[in-house]
């Protein structure tokens, strides 16, 4: 393979490939402003500039300067070239440009959101001069509104224009332009037309300075106090990838995590702003219950775990309900296309555990419009939940392999057909997950469960995180109990292209709430002891291992989940710039 030589240190290369490319990959630091891997190459910020070297080939390839510093980022490697961006020359532009683009800057890091991830902070430092020599007035530039998610502070901006580029080549949309010239140069919008795109709000991330700033995150966290735990797109079926900036059990923002066979750089604003819901004032805190007369009451997990049991044992077995004799009705399950592959799992496993002849079923999976692909290759995806296909792949393989689910795992829309149909008396009992990010049940469904439940004595169970007609008023589910969301638990989601990537838990379950897995382990317990208390805890790594072990309740089916799952790179700690001080 063809070397060239940066700083001393050799790097193979591919045809084609820049200097900063190669510099990039073998972690030689160049500070690069209007580069970006996911955008066209313009050099326009001049701070990657480096003395190069290459043999010549009209000289007996003896090695000879290039004269003029370089663009590393738009200069392709050669065989045999040297370059150097720590030699006095490259030392000397680094300082120039970063002074260049200090004068007009308002140095007002103490009120801007960038603070702590500016690479005009981090630059300034590691290659600027330390004082300006600049005395006249600066140049004041406007604040302005881009759209429904971005603000400009005109003033910061360093005119990379990785934003135009961006809103030229990925989404095609077009919305921003250069205006002026010289120091009067700025961003701006055509008049009339807002940044307003499905991808609007990644050029926040793009954008190396504090100029273009997240409406939602403005001003609300100083971003070193936030942790940042790797996810997955938690409300669509893209599978991109995602960390989620938290603090003290609150999310304060979701940003994209580079995976070129994915999302590659970018997220759209539907994910980047879909924690919303995990915050809601009105989430489900409490187990709930309804009393003989109709009555709602709020009630302690443990009783509702109890009343659960009690009211399946009845449902299912009838009279019989303390014999072990097998159940003269049937349960059926519904996994909710929201859930972790994990989560389906135990929840499988316990229906099963509690009707050996339970029926599953997959619910409603919402769609929105039709898949849309810009011209960057990024899709958003027309199905707005995660992991339908993890959870029918999970279903799928217990059907098959336990003889459960007469074999075969039902849509929701099959489901919803038998329970409206006289069959319905077959059915004993019905559990629900939803764990949707907004209103899921319609009029029409909850009429449906509601007449199965007057004509067959349907025991209901609920598992949800927000309130909605199953969890109050008159088709209120006899046993609701509180879930968490994806932010809150660790597990497993298949995208639409068939990809089952692994996320962490972000911040902690909700108070009086549980992750649907601990809820079916508790469940399982509660059924097999008379109390949910002393159940194993939620642990996804364990349940993936299970679910591959058949003597365990598993399917080799299923040992994909052993193999083949993409989880998220661990980042690497980096340690600080200054020495820390004991005081
Ligand atoms: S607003 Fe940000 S991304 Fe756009 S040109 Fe200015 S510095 Fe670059
Ligand atoms: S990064 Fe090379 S000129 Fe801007």
């Amino acid at each position: 393979m063809p070397k060239i030589t940066i700083n001393g240190k050799d790097f193979d290369f591919a045809p084609g490939q820049t200097i900063l490319q190669v510099a990039n990959a073998g972690d030689v630091p160049i500070p690069q402003y209007c580069y970006h891997d996911g955008l066209s190459i313009v050099a326009s910020c001049r701070i990657c500039l480096a003395e190069v070297w290459a043999p010549n080939p009209r000289n007996n390839n003896k090695l000879e300067s290039l004269g003029k510093l370089l663009p590393t980022c738009q200069t392709a490697c050669t065989e045999g070239m040297v370059v150097y961006t720590d030699s006095p020359k490259s030392i000397a532009n680094q300082k120039a440009v970063m002074e260049y683009l200090l004068i007009n800057h308002p140095l007002d890091c103490p009120v801007c959101d960038q603070a702590g991830e500016c690479f005009l902070q981090d630059y300034s430092y590691e290659y600027g001069r330390g004082v300006s020599r600049f005395e006249e007035a600066k140049v004041k530039q406007p604040k302005k509104d881009l759209g429904p998610h971005v603000y400009l502070y005109s003033d910061r901006c360093i005119m990379c224009s990785r934003c135009v580029r961006f809103t030229r080549e990925v989404t095609g949309t077009a919305e921003l332009m250069v205006e002026g010239r010289g120091n009067q140069e700025q961003i701006d919008v055509f008049p009339g037309v807002a940044l307003d795109n499905e991808l609007s709000a990644n050029v926040t991330d793009l954008c190396p300075v504090g100029a273009l700033l997240d409406k939602d995150f403005l001003f609300t966290q100083r971003v070193w106090f936030l942790r940042q735990t790797p996810s997955i797109d938690g409300v669509t079926a893209s599978g991109d990838n995602i960390r989620i900036d938290h603090n003290e059990g609150r999310i304060y923002r979701l940003k994209p995590r580079t995976n070129l066979n994915v999302n590659k750089w970018w997220i759209s604003d539907e994910i980047r702003y879909s924690y919303k819901f995990v915050h809601r004032e009105d989430r489900l805190r409490w187990a709930s219950t309804t009393t003989k007369t109709g009555q709602r009451v709020e009630t302690e997990l443990n009783r509702a775990y109890n009343a659960a049991a009690a009211g399946l044992r009845a449902a299912l077995y009838g009279s019989d309900a303390q014999s072990t004799s097998a159940p003269s009705r049937r349960l059926a399950l519904v996994v909710s296309p929201m859930l972790t592959c994990e989560d389906a799992f135990l929840l499988a496993t316990a229906a099963l555990a509690i009707d050996p002849r339970a029926v599953f079923a997959v619910g409603p999976i919402p769609r929105q419009g039709n898949d849309k692909t810009f011209p960057g290759g990024y899709t958003v995806y027309a199905e707005k939940a995660p992991n339908a296909r993890g959870v029918r792949r999970v279903l799928e393989a217990l059907a098959r392999d336990r003889r459960a689910s007469d074999g075969h795992v039902r849509s929701f829309e099959e489901l919803t057909g038998w329970l409206a149909s006289p069959g319905a008396a077959e059915l004993g009992a019905l559990i629900l997950t939803g764990n949707y990010p907004s209103e899921w049940v319609t009029e029409e469904l909850a009429a449906t469960v509601a007449r199965a439940r007057d004509r067959a004595g349907l025991f209901t169970l609920l598992i949800d995180t927000l309130p909605n007609r199953f969890t109050q008023g008159p088709a209120a589910f006899d046993v609701v109990l509180p879930s968490a969301t994806w932010t809150e638990k660790a597990g497993t989601f298949e995208n639409a292209k068939n990809l089952l990537q692994s996320f962490e838990q972000a911040i902690p379950v909700l108070d009086g709430c549980r992750t649907e897995s601990q809820i079916a382990l508790d469940l399982v317990h509660e059924w097999t002891t008379g109390s949910a208390l002393g159940s194993p805890r939620d642990n996804a790594a364990e349940t993936r291992r299970r679910m591959a072990d058949p003597s365990r309740g598993g399917s080799s089916s299923l040992a994909t989940f052993l193999t083949d799952v993409h989880h998220p790179a661990i980042e690497v700690k980096q340690d600080a710039d200054m020495e820390m001080v004991e005081l």
